[in-house]
């Protein structure tokens, strides 16, 4: 379970890295696409709360471990 986060995790930073860098792309050619400027934020959520949760697991482990 905390391995699958870990590697949704790290599959869904590759899927941001690549809608920043679409971003740039866009940028550079000296467009603006709505769609493109506001892809990074769903995988950015998902970071989010997928690496909060990682964050977190080592005191929820501690905390068990210590009763
Ligand atoms: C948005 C808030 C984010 C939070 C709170 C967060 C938090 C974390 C945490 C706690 C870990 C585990 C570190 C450990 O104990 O080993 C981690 C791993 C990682 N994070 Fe994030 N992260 C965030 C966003 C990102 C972003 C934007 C990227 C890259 C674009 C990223 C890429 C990675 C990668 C590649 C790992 C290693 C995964 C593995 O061990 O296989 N994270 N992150």
């Amino acid at each position: 379970m905390n391995n699958g986060i870990r590697q949704f995790h790290r599959w869904v930073s590759i899927v941001f890295t690549l809608t920043v860098i679409a971003n740039f792309v866009v940028m550079g050619f000296g467009h603006q696409i709505m769609w493109v400027t506001y892809a990074p934020l769903p995988p950015l959520f998902l970071l989010l709360f997928t690496g909060l949760y990682m964050f977190a697991l080592p005191y929820f482990t501690k905390s068990r471990a210590a009763q």
